[in-house]
């Protein structure tokens, strides 16, 4: 069984992902890691984020990058979403994600284009959502319990700018597969919303047995 979640950053779709992943026995791929790790390569080569062929060398990274704790932080988030935009840097990125989709145990992967270009034969696809002013709470909260000193309308700031370059990029735009099952986990704690996506997935499953 292949499950694609997309959704935009601080949806809930890594908690939920990696809880379906749990649940269903299936290897998980947190695809962001990949944009995050040749944005974080950019910055290395002390190249442009916004420069196509930049971004392309970045493509290049180590694979012991994709361990680093800095992809988390936020600047990378930033130039994960930045190097994004180029469709050489996703055209490079492609077959790992496809090859992982596609292994013979099944999968499930998370990202912004799952549903849409990666596994667009998905079993089973969530789309997870939350207002950007829930997403930045929570954002908020996270960085608050990590001991860092953030301002909130600057995270929601940056959530709004991020949300705008994924959804309006001319390549695989952040946006729902037509037949995409929609998840707004606004009003959801963390465990309601694994559980709302367990029975969604469930349900899906079930139907086309
Ligand atoms: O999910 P994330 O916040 O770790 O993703 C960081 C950026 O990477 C996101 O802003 C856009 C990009 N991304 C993408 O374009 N396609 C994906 N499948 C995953 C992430």
């Amino acid at each position: 069984m292949i499950i694609a979640v997309d959704g935009p950053t601080a949806s809930g779709k890594g908690t939920i992902s990696k809880a379906l992943a749990a649940h269903f026995g299936l290897p998980f791929m947190d695809t962001g890691m990949l944009y995050r790790a040749v944005g974080r390569q950019v910055a290395l080569n002390g190249g442009d984020a916004d420069n196509a062929a930049d971004a392309l060398a970045a493509c290049d990274f180590s694979d012991s990058l994709l361990d680093n704790p800095v992809l988390r932080d936020e600047a990378t988030g930033g130039l994960a979403s930045r190097v994004s935009i180029h469709p050489q840097v996703r055209a490079a990125l492609n077959k790992r994600q496809v090859d992982f989709a596609n292994q013979p145990s099944g999968a499930v992967l998370d990202g912004r284009d799952i549903g849409t270009v990666i596994a667009p034969h998905a079993d089973a696809k969530l789309f997870v959502t939350a207002t950007a002013e829930v997403r930045a709470q929570r954002r908020f909260d996270e960085m608050i319990s990590r001991g860092l000193d953030v301002d909130y309308e600057n995270i929601l700031a940056d959530i709004r700018a991020r949300d705008k370059r994924d959804s309006e990029r001319a390549d695989a735009p952040l946006k729902p597969a037509d037949d995409a099952m929609l998840l707004d986990t606004s009003d959801m704690d963390a465990k309601e919303a694994v559980q709302a996506a367990i029975a969604l997935v469930e349900a899906c499953v079930d139907s086309t047995l």
